[in-house]
């Protein structure tokens, strides 16, 4: 097979099964909105992927806007990135579809987020979060994306995309899809619970407490990491000392990742101090960082019009990249599809 180059072009989705968190923010859409420019940059809000669990239809259409709006607040300009929500182009679904026939059984059950989600109940989940990472595959390699920003829980999801990828290529003989890259770099790849640092911080944890939601406002903020666990001794001299401090750690790679630095800065900066001192500076700094695109989300939030002109704009261009991409699939796989 000879070696096709593929054009480099990034790909990355947000579902919207509930409000956007810092660890949504930090560790991809901060991440998206500087990967513009550099690359063609397609964003998607992935509401197919949120009804794998089920969603009130009202809300998901709410949240749907919210993510969008998170995206549009953070600096994602939709003349340099393409942005869109991933059931106004019916193409996903049915590369979707394709793939579950290259992808094996015994791939998803490795799978260990499933296995997170479906815990104990593992018979009563739907078919659909169980294919989950079919899908997810779909959405990337129908755009032939090169580049996946996520977050480390990503991880596994993007290396299962290249096995897909790469049998799908060698069954047809043929060098189609890239063996696509997950782009994970940073101090906020895995941004944890508040309140127990050896949980990753998310959407749908029990309690506010543990996440800084993207529309808290200034005093939710400052009481959440005021009241965030930590351990009794003052910050390290080196990076070293953070080694089995998940809770110190976390806050530090927070502050990192918020300020535009490594964690080996912040703490040379802040080498012996008490909690007393960093919490409410890292407070500060959340709320300059995060309160002007909070206010702009709500703006955005009181006119869904105009992100729904936005969405649909996006959703034209994917689709002119997609469908082409989904048509050359189809007559490989050997579908009949009529002519014109
Ligand atoms: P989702 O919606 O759970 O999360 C969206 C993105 O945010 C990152 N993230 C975090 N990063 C650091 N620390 C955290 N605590 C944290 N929580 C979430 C995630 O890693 C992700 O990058 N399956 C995906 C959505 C998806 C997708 C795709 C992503 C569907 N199709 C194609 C990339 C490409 C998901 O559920 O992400």
């Amino acid at each position: 097979m000879t070696e096709t180059t593929f054009t480099p072009r990034v790909f990355s989705g947000i579902k919207p099964s509930g409000g956007l968190t810092l660890g949504n923010y930090l560790g991809a859409i901060k991440r998206f909105v500087g990967m513009q420019g550099a690359m063609e940059t397609i964003y998607c809000v992935v509401d197919l992927h949120a009804i794998t669990v089920w969603q009130d239809p009202a809300e998901l259409r709410n949240m749907t806007r919210e993510v969008a709006a998170g995206y549009l607040a953070s600096g994602l300009d939709p003349d340099k990135s393409i942005l869109f929500n991933q059931s106004a182009v019916p193409a996903h679904a049915e590369l979707g579809w394709i793939f579950n026939c290259v992808a094996r059984v015994g791939w998803m059950n490795r799978m260990t987020q499933f296995k997170d989600k479906a815990g104990s109940n593992a018979e009563k989940v739907s078919l659909g979060l169980y294919a989950y990472p079919s899908l997810m595959a779909a959405d990337i390699l129908l755009y032939h994306a090169t580049h996946v920003p996520v977050g480390d829980d990503q991880k596994q999801h993007v290396e299962l995309t290249r096995d897909i990828a790469a049998k799908f290529n060698h069954d047809f003989k043929r060098d189609f899809f890239p063996l696509t890259e997950p782009v994970i770099e940073g101090p906020a790849m895995r941004i944890m619970n508040l309140r127990d640092g050896t949980k990753k911080m998310s959407k749908s944890g029990e309690s506010d407490m543990e996440r800084i939601n993207m529309t808290d406002d200034a005093d939710k903020i400052a009481k959440k990491f005021k009241k965030a666990k930590t351990d009794p001794e003052p910050l390290p001299e080196t990076l070293e000392g953070l080694k089995d401090r998940p809770e110190a750690r976390n806050l530090v790679e927070i502050y990192a990742a918020l300020n535009d630095q490594t964690s080996e800065a912040v703490i040379t900066e802040y080498a012996g101090a008490g909690w007393g001192k960093f919490k409410p500076t890292l407070a500060d700094l959340a709320v300059e960082k995060l309160s002007p695109i909070s206010a702009e989300m709500a703006r955005l939030m009181d006119d869904p019009a105009e992100i729904d002109a936005i969405l649909a704009k996006g959703a034209e261009k994917a689709r002119a990249v997609a469908e082409p991409i989904l048509k050359d699939t189809y007559e490989i796989v050997g579908l009949l599809r009529p002519a014109g």
